[in-house]
């Protein structure tokens, strides 16, 4: 049994090692070959990600995917610990398993993921939730179909989590769940520490990939028809620092791009690594999409200083300002946390006029979570829930009137859209990305799943826009 420890993952180990994924050694338990198994992942585009590793390990030892829990002999929740509501879910559908077993004892539940890491959490499993038959962490997904074994040999729950690896995991299968728009991790874990934050605890260290991997990884994809992939990391902006000492994300965007897919995202982008040299990578290469996930979190020094973002809102303004003007038709969008701790009136309305002055495409709001363990968790927070909410809701309006009237001035023009289903709302129609990254429900009268069309917007709601692919205009 390895159990997690947040003093210890606070500990960095600069020695990156990069493993080639090898299970020639390694098989699952006769017993589970062609058993069902379930994968229910939260959080955020690297936990989805995970989620596609995981399934594809099992894929690869003989096991066979299905689509809900009832069907499934081996369940795994691959959980998020960001805000105390990513828990109140990930224990709601633990209750159902446990419920499930009762009629099904043979049924196998496995937890990974952020939660997994997190030392309060595990040691609630282990006194209090027996009947979850195995837990690994974010550091050893790799290890997954050993942590499991030792699961069946044993007969007892197994838990198998590292505070601090710093492998970095090339060749692990993968079941992507999209055959036109792929995942790419080019770094994992971050450096940043932001008071408020669990991820540094729950990722680890800042691990970049090396380059020579990412660019063969797009150039697959590609060859497999991909036409869109998106760059993943915690902080994509510090890629390559702990690694090189002169290739950085402007080098490999311009190298993602000579590799001629069609379309190039990266998310998420912090301010602080943000150089000018990237900008114009970002500006100048056709292929890499005009969008830009640039989290603020606060419009208030006081509070940015207390978070620990180390940038203040005049920098985040002018590097906001220069991607806007060097990046023809951008998208910005943020993150913001109200309610930190000792967060006055007054630090609330330096965000209002930041959202004002910014005019921002779109923004994730968030009332602050304190996470056990992380610097913020331990501040005197005097703001009552009340008054968080009463700013939640009053920053929202305002960041909705923006997303909505920059959607307004997408009516009447002709986007180019990536379609990758049919649409959520209406079956009839099409579901697609503009270059810009807004979601458009399109009307067309031959299937264009998978292709880029020139589609005209018809129609701006808050959260999307209704087209009309264009020949059918
Ligand atoms: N690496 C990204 C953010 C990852 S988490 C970045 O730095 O931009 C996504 C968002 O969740 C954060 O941007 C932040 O707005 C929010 N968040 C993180 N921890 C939080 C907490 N303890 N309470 C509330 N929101 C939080
Ligand atoms: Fe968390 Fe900050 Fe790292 Fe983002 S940059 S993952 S908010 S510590
Ligand atoms: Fe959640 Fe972990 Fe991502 S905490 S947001 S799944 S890195």
């Amino acid at each position: 049994m390895n159990l997690p420890n947040m003093i210890e993952a606070k500990k960095r180990d600069k020695e990156v090692l990069i493993v080639n994924y090898d299970y020639s050694d390694v098989k699952i338990d006769s017993s589970l070959i062609g058993k069902k198994f379930f994968v229910r992942t939260y959080g955020c585009q690297m936990n989805e990600h995970d989620g596609e590793k995981i399934k594809g390990v099992l894929i690869s030892q003989g096991l066979i995917e299905c689509a809900s829990l009832e069907e499934s002999d081996l369940a795994i929740l691959n959980t998020c610990a960001i805000r105390e509501n990513a828990h109140d879910k990930v224990f709601g559908f633990m209750g159902l398993v446990k419920k499930m077993k009762e009629s099904k004892p043979n049924l196998l539940l496995g937890i990974c993921g952020c939660m997994a890491q997190e030392e309060c959490v595990v040691n609630e499993i282990k006194s209090k939730y027996k009947y979850v038959d195995f837990v690994f962490g974010t550091h050893n997904l790799d290890n997954m179909i050993n942590v499991i074994n030792e699961r069946v040999r044993s007969g007892k729950q197994n838990i198998e989590v590292y505070s601090i690896l710093g492998n970095v995991c090339e060749g692990i299968p993968e079941k992507r769940e999209s055959k036109y728009s792929a995942w790419v991790d080019i770094i994992l874990g971050c450096d940043k520490f932001c008071t408020y934050c669990i991820v540094p605890y729950t990722r680890g260290t800042q691990r970049s990939r090396h380059y020579k991997y990412i660019i063969s990884e797009v150039n697959n994809l590609k060859s497999l028809g991909y036409k869109e992939i998106t760059l993943l990391g915690q902080n994509v902006n510090a890629y390559g620092k702990d690694l090189y000492d002169d290739y950085n994300l402007a080098n490999l965007l311009s190298d993602v791009s000579n590799t001629g897919i069609e379309r190039i995202r990266f998310v998420t982008s912090h301010p602080w690594d943000f150089t000018d040299e990237m900008v114009d990578v970002i500006a100048k290469c056709d292929n890499v999409m005009p969008y830009v996930h640039l989290p603020i979190q606060s419009g208030s020094n006081r509070i940015l200083k207390l978070m620990g973002r180390k940038y203040t809102r005049e920098e985040y303004l002018k590097l906001y300002n220069k991607i806007r003007e060097k990046v023809k038709g951008v998208s910005i969008t943020t993150d913001i946390i109200v309610g930190f701790p000792g967060e006055t009136e007054e630090d609330f309305q330096y965000t209002l006029d930041i959202v004002n002055e910014c005019k921002f495409d779109g923004a994730f709001t968030f009332v602050f979570s304190p996470r056990e363990g992380t610097p913020a968790a331990k501040l005197n927070d005097n703001v009552s829930v009340n008054e968080k909410n009463k700013r939640l809701y009053k920053l929202n309006e305002i960041v909705n009137k923006y997303s909505n009237e920059s959607n307004q001035k997408c009516v009447n023009s002709i986007m180019k859209c990536l379609v990758i289903g049919k649409s959520e709302k209406d079956n009839n129609k099409y579901m697609g990305y503009t270059e810009n990254m807004k979601l458009v429900n399109i009307v067309s009268s031959i299937d264009v799943i998978g292709e880029i069309i020139d589609v005209r917007i018809d129609e701006a709601k808050s959260f999307s826009l209704n087209g009309t692919r264009i020949e059918d205009c």
